[in-house]
């Protein structure tokens, strides 16, 4: 990566010792923090991403204040959770549409009895979890997605994990410098390192045309806060766009690694029908693939989203 320091004799370890040690910028939003709600508790389960919320049924339909408490709290936590919803698939899809239209993935088969819009994680000892890298869902479409809801049915005894990382406080806390490289730069996304693997080179040949890669920016503007967010996934994102092969490779790898700093993430422990709730465009997520061979299903419904700017 082309990021060039200073000639200052000390080594780079200390000129860069703030991208290393040492407290981390953390804030919550930048347009406004520390919101209360009044119609359900909020507990934080990290001090920027990540509550817990406490007294909302998601099997009924939300008034629109309860609605709109939710949508900021999303803002604000990035992922929200609930426990003990013990709700019908048709009843998670409802909970869904108060934020939007819903999207049908492109390569995920919908499961038996079930519409279209949902998709089912079904992992166990035949099909095993692929989800556990980071990523941002969908980043490979022209309008990816802004939200999902996940909601847990079986749950192994120990493990499966996931892992939500802040992307606003991934950009906030590089280096001017890289700062500075990346502002205007955008990169490719593709499905085909994620998915190809579901299909026949006829059938992934021609996905690929109907789904070319598509150019983002490596920084994009969440479109409700304003805020500044890192936009690139190991999953999804190949190339930056006008540099070389191998600059563009070691930027990216770089990148990448800042969604691995424990500062900026949340990891949840589900417990049968617990659900999450997560602002796609302001994080990326992990599943942990380490229960095998017990089995762990989940269903998911995805809400539309914008084009990146
Ligand atoms: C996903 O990548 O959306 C699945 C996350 C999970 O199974 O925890």
């Amino acid at each position: 990566m082309a990021i060039e320091f200073s000639n200052d004799p000390r080594p780079v370890h200390f000129e860069n010792r703030e991208d290393k040690e040492g407290p981390r910028i953390l804030r919550r939003r930048v347009d406004k923090e520390n919101q209360t709600f009044s119609l359900f508790n909020v507990k934080p389960l990290h001090p920027i991403i990540g509550a817990e919320i406490e007294g909302v049924d998601l099997s009924k339909p939300l008034s629109p204040q309860v609605k709109e408490e939710l949508n900021e709290a999303l803002l604000e936590w990035k992922v929200i959770f609930f426990r003990n919803q013990d709700i019908t698939s048709e009843q998670q899809i409802a909970f869904a549409r108060n934020f939007g239209d819903l999207e049908v993935h492109p390569f995920y088969n919908t499961p038996k009895n079930r519409a279209k819009e949902v998709i089912q994680f079904n992992r166990n000892k035949i099909e095993k979890g692929f989800e556990n890298i980071w990523h941002s869902d969908v980043s490979f479409r022209e309008k990816p997605a802004k939200a999902a809801i996940l909601r847990l049915i079986k749950v192994p005894p120990v493990g499966g994990d996931t892992l939500w990382a802040d992307m606003g406080a991934a950009y906030d806390n590089l280096p001017d410098k890289v700062k500075e490289r990346i502002d205007t730069l955008q990169a490719l996304h593709d499905f085909t390192p994620s998915f190809a693997h579901l299909m026949s080179p006829e059938e992934l040949l021609k996905r690929q045309e109907e789904y070319p890669a598509v150019a983002h920016p490596i920084v994009r503007t969440h479109p409700e806060t304003g805020r500044k967010l890192l936009y690139v996934n190991p999953s999804f994102t190949t190339r930056i766009i006008g540099l070389e092969e191998n600059e563009s490779e070691e930027l990216l790898q770089y990148l990448f690694r800042q969604t691995h700093i424990p500062e900026y993430q949340v990891r949840f422990h589900w417990e049968p029908n617990s659900i999450a709730f997560w602002d796609n465009r302001a994080t990326q997520h992990y599943a942990v693939s380490d229960y095998y061979p017990y089995e762990r299903l989940a269903e998911r419904v995805t809400v539309a989203g914008d084009r990146p700017f």
